[in-house]
């Protein structure tokens, strides 16, 4: 019988660095240039390549969107160069996190997957999800998606033993976050606002050094999924909840498999089994360098993280121009 770990062990961990790799050393050619559609395409198209070389039975569940929107990693996708006799792997990716980021040379940009065995990631349809999430070393149960801002704020400052003027929390920086803001406000919380990217957000509550303790308020549910990879391996919490705007947005879900549209999802409910997540700097960020092209060499940093082992690869790459 095949193990799911031996399923995994089949897909080298590292070579997932080289499919995140190819993506960001595309994307950053259009770093700066204002075209966010122009640099998600390079970077779809190089990911794409990079998994058809793997040898695996692959299966895109979470991608580029559905197959009569996206034509390229497009959700149920096969990838890999043994469809049908190979391991079979379902892969979440996203090849460039952050368009708009990239389009404007912001921070954290990043080229991003994760890889389970079959039926480990959530099939989360595109639609938002409200999350919340800290970083390792907590008790469990710390946060609580049910609750309000400022309970939760309550329960991680005791947790951590500050006040809840000493936390300092990561969110995007939408409209829709105005009251939440203004909440955490009310109660001295400092507020990291971020204008995209919230997989790096979620990922910085587990860096010390980004001083963020929590991340809170809605995003896409794709990159909640692809976090919660992340966090399995280095520690941490969240909850997620999928966030629905019309009856469409709920058969898209219904489409998927899910059956409870108010479920609170739990980190493990989101990512199972063991998992890999790996990730490629675009531009410079908190978790990450971005691409360099310097003396005639093109320098990437990415990482590669297990859930089974809790192992994390740093990987700094040299890479001909050519
Ligand atoms: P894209 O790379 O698809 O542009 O996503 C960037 C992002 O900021 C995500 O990190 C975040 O989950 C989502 O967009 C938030 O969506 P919106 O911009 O609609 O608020």
């Amino acid at each position: 019988m095949t193990t799911a770990s031996h399923v995994l062990d089949r897909v080298l961990v590292l070579e997932m660095v080289r499919v995140t790799e190819a993506a960001a050393i595309a994307a950053s050619s259009l770093v700066g240039r204002g075209d966010e559609k122009a640099a998600d395409h390079v970077a779809v198209e190089a990911m794409r390549e990079a998994l058809n070389s793997l040898y695996m039975d692959g299966t895109v569940v979470i991608g580029e969107g559905e197959r009569d929107e996206a034509p390229m990693l497009y959700i149920g996708e096969k990838v890999g160069s043994a469809i049908g006799t190979g391991p079979k792997i379902d892969i979440a990716l996203d090849p460039l996190e952050g368009t708009t980021i990239c389009a404007k040379a912001g921070p954290n940009a990043l080229a991003v997957l994760a890889v389970a065995e079959h039926g480990g990631l959530l099939n989360a349809p595109d639609v938002y999800m409200d999350k919340i999430a800290v970083g390792p070393g907590y008790p469990e149960g710390v946060i609580d998606l049910a609750k309000s801002p400022t309970e939760n704020v309550k329960a991680l400052a005791a947790a951590k033993g500050v006040e809840p003027n000493e936390i300092i929390v990561c969110v995007l920086d939408r409209p829709r976050h105005e009251k939440m803001i203004a909440e955490l406000r009310g109660i001295g919380c400092g507020i990291v606002l971020i204008g995209d990217g919230d997989v790096a957000g979620v990922i910085a509550t587990t860096n010390p050094d980004t001083t963020i303790d929590m991340y809170m308020g809605s995003g896409g549910a794709p990159e909640g999924v692809l976090a919660c990879a992340a966090l399995r391996c280095v520690g941490g919490q969240f909850k997620g909840r999928l966030v629905f705007r019309n009856d469409d947005e709920r058969a898209r879900a219904r489409k998927w498999g899910i059956e409870d549209l108010d479920k609170i999802y739990d980190l493990t409910e989101l990512a199972k089994g063991d998992c890999i997540f790996a990730a490629t700097g675009v531009t410079d960020g908190s978790l990450l360098e971005g691409v360099k092209r310097v003396r005639g060499k093109m320098t990437t940093e990415s990482v590669v993280m297990r859930a089974s082992s809790g192992t994390v690869r740093w990987v700094k790459g040299e890479h001909r121009l050519s």
